[in-house]
């Protein structure tokens, strides 16, 4: 049985939540605001409530074309190893269970619960709220979609921070928005530029190489210093899963922690694409997701890949324009009909 305080979470949509972790980001510290951003994209509150809502969740599943770790009941303590504030992660849940437990557990304002998550955790550990507060709404929303006993039951224990993680919140924001030195007379060259792009900032080697302008999945392709396949069967070509490469599957997502404003400009295409996939981030300009089969880099930047994909923009958001997708590039005949059903809501 849920208790009061989730309940209460319970109350608030998808919207409201945006909305909150929106008036909430300059309260972030900047090494966390996309990541808190980012990690709320994936893990959508509509789609999780959807898939509780249907009578057979495994038909939605099959009819999203949903491949991968989608569920946060199966990653509670390790969905958000990209976020600075992943290190505490043990006292934001002792917290939250804490808060949960307490008899005066009504929530009547998420800005203001995620809030006190954040100074409980300040009370113990002395770390600045800006380093709390998104690992706190993380935290929350987490519950909302775990529940209790699930919540409680992982050990909590998150990964000891490497490679650039390891530094400073400051350091790590200023090495995130450096370019790659293109020699002494680097300013001469203009195709042959390589800029670096970073996917995971916590291991030594999670990095690979771009030629300027090329799009980001081409990198990923070329890189094969890893089975990439072997650690995610999704992984067919690189460490970025992609399928159709023409974005028409969605299968190569992927959250711009940093440099966004450096990759090339969402194509009408890919901006409707990404709403029938059910990528749910607006309009804006310089977007927090992009399908890496798109957008083309002219610089490094930093990026998350999720660890699932899927398309339910239709079923769980409603209103989606169709438009034509092209031909298949793929002979995933059946993945194409796919997601023509889900785009046009059968
Ligand atoms: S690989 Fe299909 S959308 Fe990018």
């Amino acid at each position: 049985m849920m208790t009061t305080f989730e309940n209460s979470l319970n109350k608030f949509d998808e919207k409201d939540w945006l909305k909150t972790l929106e008036s909430l980001l300059p309260e972030i510290h900047e090494v966390d605001r996309r990541a808190t951003q980012i990690w709320f994209r994936f893990y959508p509150l509509a789609l999780h409530k959807y898939l509780q809502s249907v009578e057979d969740k495994a038909v939605a599943v099959q009819q999203f074309v949903m491949q991968g770790k989608f569920e946060l009941k199966d990653q509670i303590d390790n969905s958000h190893h990209f976020l600075y504030g992943h290190r505490f992660w043990k006292e934001v849940k002792e917290a939250i269970i804490t808060r949960t437990n307490s008899s005066n557990s009504e929530t009547a304002n998420l800005a203001d619960e995620i809030r006190q998550i954040a100074k409980d955790v300040f009370g113990k550990t002395k770390t600045d709220m800006n380093l709390l507060t998104g690992i706190a709404a993380v935290g929350l929303m987490t519950l909302t979609q775990v529940g209790l006993d699930a919540f409680r039951n992982t050990g909590g224990e998150a990964q000891t921070p490497e490679s650039l993680m390891k530094k400073s919140p400051d350091i790590i924001v200023a090495e995130r928005a450096k370019d790659d030195s293109q020699g002494l007379f680097g300013f001469l060259k203009t195709v042959d530029k390589s800029w670096t792009v970073t996917w995971d900032e916590s291991k030594q080697n999670g990095r690979f190489k771009l030629t300027n302008d090329e799009e980001i999945a081409s990198g990923a392709a070329r890189d094969q210093s890893q089975n990439w396949l072997a650690q995610d069967p999704r992984c067919g070509e690189g460490v970025i899963p992609v399928e159709c490469r023409s974005a028409a599957c969605g299968t190569c997502w992927v959250g711009i922690l940093c440099g966004a404003e450096k990759l090339s400009e969402v194509e009408p295409r890919e901006r409707k694409q990404m709403k029938i996939f059910g990528y749910n981030q607006g309009d804006d300009a310089k977007p927090i997701l992009r399908l890496a089969c798109q957008a083309r880099s002219f610089g490094a930047i930093s990026l998350v890949i999720p660890p699932w994909n899927g398309v339910f923009g239709k079923k769980v958001y409603g209103g989606i324009e169709h438009i034509e997708l092209e031909p298949a590039t793929t002979s995933a005949v059946k993945l194409r009909q796919a997601i023509t059903d889900a785009a046009e809501n059968k």
